[in-house]
This record gives structure tokens, C-alpha cells and sequence, in this order.
């Protein structure tokens, strides 16, 4: 793999939204073709269609031949909105490195590569636990697992420089790797222009201001599978919303959905709105924050 600089991180916020207002009343037409979507732990042919994104996942088993499959304690499997994908894991007692190698991957195709992770204490043991990932032999993110019932959420957009992606879990010594769920997608090679053959872009967070719903958008709302996270009651702001849809300018570098762009926040009593967010130390490199202005 070529010389990537993964550190580089981005920080998007769907905040103060978009564009300009067409009552055009036509959906984003969602398109699902090239998705793969993975439930590591699912054993052997296993699929299931799930409900919430209505994308269909698939057992991790043809994949990967190393680590075990567990399901999460039934304790944590009770959360009724808690996604299938997060019901059991595979986890590598054995080996520093592990690797998920998907093909059929268009060599200088840029992709988004989502992988997720709920413990669940799977294992039993209560633990915390620490390990690193990577894309090929290039270190993507530090995965730091501490509330069994949180998931944690890793993100990247790049460019495949050759026509397979490997995703590897690399056991740093701070307790036993694992996963909950895998998702690649094709992005259009016009989006995300920072993302590049020399550089790929990781997530920090995707934040939709103002939603009335503390729910996750994502597919079949957001065409291209991005997760973006509520961002809501924040002191001093007001949520504002329109039911119009909100159509992306042709050329839109990020094509943020309409579903996100009809929220949105301004101050109360102020002219203007500030925020601020925690930098991880480890994650060195250049900082890249992309915030959509409003006009509802
Ligand atoms: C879906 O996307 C693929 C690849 O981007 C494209 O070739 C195909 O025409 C699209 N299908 C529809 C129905 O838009
Ligand atoms: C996980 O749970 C399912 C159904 O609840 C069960 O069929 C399966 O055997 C369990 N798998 C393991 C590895 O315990
Ligand atoms: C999950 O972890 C993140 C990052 O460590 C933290 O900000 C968040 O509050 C946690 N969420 C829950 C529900 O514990
Ligand atoms: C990738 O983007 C960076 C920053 O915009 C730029 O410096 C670099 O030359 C680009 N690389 C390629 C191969 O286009
Ligand atoms: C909200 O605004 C009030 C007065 O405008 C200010 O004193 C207070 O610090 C603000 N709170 C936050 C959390 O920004
Ligand atoms: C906004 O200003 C009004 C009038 O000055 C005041 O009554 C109200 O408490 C303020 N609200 C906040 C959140 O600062």
C-alpha cells in the first residue's frame, strides 16, 4: 500500500445547515450498489436484513479464517434499540495481527471503511481493553473500549491504491481484540477532495445539529451510508428545523442529506454560535473541520 498519512483527522459537523430550500418533495434516491456490510460474529452463511438501515449483513466467516465468534452477555443484548450488528463479536485471542481482507475492491476507487465495536463483556471478564487498527500496513485508529454498553465507532475515507482492502486488529498487549461490524462503501471520487492517493481522511465525529430525535442518521436518509451522531440541547442554542427537502448544490464536495440539513441551530441571544471539542493527543496531524451554514 502506498504511503498514507491516516493521521490526518476531520471533523465534520452538519452544523447550521445547508443550502438552498427546493420544495421538491422527491427523496434522495438511495442506491446501495457496491455496499458490503458485515457482521463479524455472525456464524457461517447467516444474513439478515436490518431494519432500522434496510441493508442487508452478512457472517464475516468467508473474510477472515482466524478468532472466535461470541455472542455479547444477554445482560447488554436487552437495549431495545440496539442493533443487530452489535449482538456478537469475533475477537483474536491468539496472534499480534489479525486481518479482514475484502476483494472485489476497484484499485483507486475512494471508499468509506466504517468499522464498529460494543463489548458487551462478551468474554466475561469485565475488562477494558485497548488495540489498535489498521488498512493495510498503515495505522488507522487507537480503539479504547471502557463502557461495555458504548459503541465505539471508526471511520475512514481513502483511496484503494490496489484492488483489496485488508483491515487489521493489532493486539498492543492491553487485552484481546474485537469487533462488532465491518461497512464499506463506494464514494463518489469527487467527494471528500482532501482524501487522496497520498492521503486518506479518519473521522473524529459527524455531529447533526438540532435533530428532534436523539437517533443515528444513516442509510437508506443518508444515500452515501455516513453515521452522523445527534448533536442536541446545547445551552444557549435553538433547534430549528423545516420539513422541505434540501437539495445539494450539483457540485456539493460532501453531499450532506436532506434528512440532516432540515435541523439545524442558532444562539439564543447572540449573534453568534461557538463550540469547541476535545482533540485526541495520539491522533497527530492536521485538523480538518467541515461546518454546512444554514438557511431555513
Ligand atoms: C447505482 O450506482 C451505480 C454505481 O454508482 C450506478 O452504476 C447505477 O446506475 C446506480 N443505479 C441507480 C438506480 O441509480
Ligand atoms: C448466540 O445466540 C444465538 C441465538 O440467541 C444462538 O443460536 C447461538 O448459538 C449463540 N452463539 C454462541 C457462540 O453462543
Ligand atoms: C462513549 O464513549 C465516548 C468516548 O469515550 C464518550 O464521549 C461517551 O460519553 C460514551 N458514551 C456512553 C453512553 O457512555
Ligand atoms: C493530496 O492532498 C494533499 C492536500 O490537499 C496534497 O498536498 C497532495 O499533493 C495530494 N496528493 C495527491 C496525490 O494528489
Ligand atoms: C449562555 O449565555 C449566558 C448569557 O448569554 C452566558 O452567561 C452563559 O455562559 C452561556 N452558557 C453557555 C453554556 O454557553
Ligand atoms: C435571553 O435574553 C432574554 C432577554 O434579555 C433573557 O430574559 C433570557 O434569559 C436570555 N436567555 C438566555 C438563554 O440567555
Amino acid at each position: 500500500m502506498k504511503n498514507y498519512n491516516m493521521r490526518e483527522m476531520a471533523f465534520w459537523f452538519a452544523f447550521l445547515a445547508s443550502f438552498f430550500l427546493i420544495n421538491t418533495g422527491v427523496n434522495g434516491q438511495a442506491n446501495n450498489t457496491g455496499f458490503v456490510s458485515i457482521d463479524c460474529g455472525l456464524p457461517g452463511s447467516s444474513s439478515y436484513k436490518d431494519a432500522s438501515s434496510t441493508l442487508t449483513y452478512i457472517s464475516d466467516a468467508k473474510f477472515i479464517d482466524t478468532g472466535t465468534i461470541h455472542n455479547i452477555s444477554v445482560e447488554y443484548m436487552m437495549t431495545p434499540t440496539l442493533s443487530p450488528q452489535y449482538l456478537n463479536v469475533r475477537s483474536f485471542d491468539t496472534g499480534v495481527r489479525n486481518c479482514y481482507t475484502i476483494k472485489s475492491v476497484v484499485a483507486g476507487g475512494k471508499y468509506l471503511m466504517r468499522a464498529t465495536f460494543m463489548y458487551g463483556n462478551y468474554d466475561g471478564y469485565s475488562k477494558d481493553v485497548i488495540f489498535d487498527l489498521h488498512i493495510g500496513v498503515n495505522y488507522w485508529k487507537t480503539i479504547k473500549i471502557s463502557d461495555p454498553e458504548n459503541v465505539t465507532i471508526a471511520e475512514v475515507i481513502f483511496v484503494a491504491p490496489v484492488d483489496y482492502i485488508q483491515v487489521c486488529l493489532v493486539n498492543t498487549g492491553l487485552g484481546t481484540p474485537f469487533i462488532s461490524s465491518l461497512d464499506l462503501r463506494p464514494m463518489k471520487s469527487s467527494l471528500y477532495p482532501a482524501a487522496n492517493s497520498s492521503q486518506a481522511l479518519a473521522l473524529s465525529r459527524r455531529l447533526n445539529a438540532g435533530p428532534t430525535e436523539g437517533t443515528i442518521i444513516r442509510y437508506p436518509e443518508d444515500p452515501h451510508d455516513r453515521m452522523w451522531e445527534p448533536w442536541s440541547r446545547v445551552p444557549n442554542w435553538t433547534e430549528i428545523t423545516t420539513t422541505s427537502h434540501i437539495q445539494n448544490f450539483p457540485d456539493d464536495l460532501f453531499e450532506a442529506p436532506s434528512a440532516v440539513m432540515q435541523t439545524a441551530a442558532t444562539p439564543v441571544n447572540s449573534s453568534e454560535i461557538q463550540f469547541y471539542w476535545d482533540v485526541n493527543p495520539i491522533d497527530k496531524g492536521l485538523s480538518y473541520v467541515h461546518c454546512q451554514p444554514a438557511l431555513l
